[in-house]
């Protein structure tokens, strides 16, 4: 089977849904392919805190009736160290709220609107080839449902994510990449317990990091810093908690703690592949760049990227062939800027192995400097509502 369509969209994660929700919004047409199942793309437990630029994008995609029933909305954030808590006020810094509403949950409203509209996507095909990206007719082949399919676009979205295929599809020759791992992962465990708080907690401690976040009033997602190669069973749940409290410090002995519904670890890494573009494909989201889970930039970043090329892809068909020869270099301005705060935040929040006893002391200093100052504490607030789309 052979098909043709505008924008090959690579990837039904947030970035490559939000996507074609926009381009079709636009008057473009795309065709999705997805290497795994609907119910595993459902199955993932990501971050839960949107910027308003995600939210703006949720509304221009129309996708917004239930994120607006079932937000919650906070005016602060708190940050602890040593068991010393302060609030950051947020919404009268910036004039913002921060959101909190689970990353599944926008894929899948996003999911719902697609299949609403008729939207073309392919589940399940783990072998996908991608080719021809410097011409103007790229293709992708894969094993469909009922025997081999060949898409051919105009362009070609790779939205697949870190371990994707569109981002290889760039010459190593023409591709630079920046990467920072750090010496420690997140340890997130899911339990049906009210929050400790309203806010999130972000909380350095001698032990670790701890971050208590939620996903509703009766839902809580806590995390904790592990050391590097830590496994879940090391890791039994009196442990958690018994850790997890001391590291909250004042707010420890109102955690209500519970049998967990899913605890998992994941490494904390930033990186970034420069350019975002090679002849008709253009990279978004994880395909192009991650960020360490700190400050929950992740799909704000992806959204961010897709919005911006969702509006060049319009443009283009309209003529206008400017927002797509930019794309890479604005997109990547940005990219940069949330690498930096991911990794500002990362580093002032977590315990490092490495670290010297003066390292310690200016890690301290940077914290006592925030909570004092009024420009620390705005730096911190609109990097955490979301700089401009
Ligand atoms: N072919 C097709 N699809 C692929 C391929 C491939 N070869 N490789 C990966 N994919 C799919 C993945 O299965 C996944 O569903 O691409 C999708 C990418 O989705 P994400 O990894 O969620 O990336 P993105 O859409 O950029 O979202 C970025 O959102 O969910 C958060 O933590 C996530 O911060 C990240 C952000
Ligand atoms: C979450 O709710 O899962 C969450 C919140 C804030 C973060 C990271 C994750 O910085």
């Amino acid at each position: 089977m052979t098909l043709r369509t505008d924008v090959i969209i690579i990837g039904a994660g947030p970035a490559g849904l939000l996507l074609s929700q926009l381009l079709h919004l636009g008057g473009v047409q795309s065709v999705i392919v997805e290497r795994t199942t609907r119910d595993r793309v459902l199955a993932r437990i990501r971050a839960g805190v949107l910027e308003r630029g995600t939210i703006e994008a949720m509304a221009e995609a129309e996708c917004d009736a239930r994120l607006q029933a079932e937000r919650i909305d906070h005016d602060g954030v708190i940050l602890g160290f040593d068991g010393e808590l302060f609030e950051i006020p947020i919404s009268d810094i910036t004039g913002h709220k921060v959101t909190v509403y689970g990353q599944t949950e926008i894929t899948l409203d996003l999911i719902e609107a697609c299949e609403a509209r008729g939207q073309q996507i392919f589940w399940n095909c783990p072998d996908s080839v991608l080719d021809r990206v410097t011409t103007g007719t790229p293709i992708i082949r894969f094993s469909g449902e009922q025997g081999a399919v060949e898409i051919e676009g105009r362009f070609a979205a790779g939205c697949d994510g870190f371990r994707g295929i569109s981002r290889n599809t760039i010459p190593q020759s023409e591709r630079h990449e920046y990467e920072r791992e750090y010496p420690f992962g997140w340890l997130g465990a899911l339990v049906d317990e009210p929050p400790v708080a309203h806010n999130v907690i972000y909380a350095n401690h001698e032990e670790g990091f701890a971050l208590a976040s939620m996903r509703s009033e009766t839902r809580s997602r806590y995390y904790e810093q592990t050391a590097p190669g830590e496994k879940v069973d090391d890791w039994p749940i009196e442990k958690f908690w018994d850790t997890f409290t001391r590291r909250l410090g004042t707010y420890g002995e109102r955690v209500k703690t519970g049998e967990p519904l899913e605890m998992s670890i994941a490494p904390l890494r930033s990186y970034v592949s420069e350019p975002m573009a090679y002849g008709s494909l253009f990279l978004a989201g994880d395909a192009a760049h991650i960020v360490p889970p700190t400050g929950a930039k992740g799909l704000n970043l992806a959204f961010a990227d897709t919005r911006r090329l969702a509006r060049a892809l319009i443009a283009q068909f309209k003529g206008n062939d400017k927002l797509l020869s930019n794309y890479s270099a604005e997109a990547l301005a940005r990219v940069w800027k949330v690498e930096r705060f991911s990794w500002y935040l990362t580093s002032m929040m977590h315990q490092f192995p490495d670290h010297s006893p003066f390292k310690k002391k200016m890690q301290r200093a940077e914290f006592d400097y925030i909570i004092s100052s009024e420009a620390g504490q705005k730096m911190i607030a609109e990097n955490y509502v979301g700089l401009d789309f």
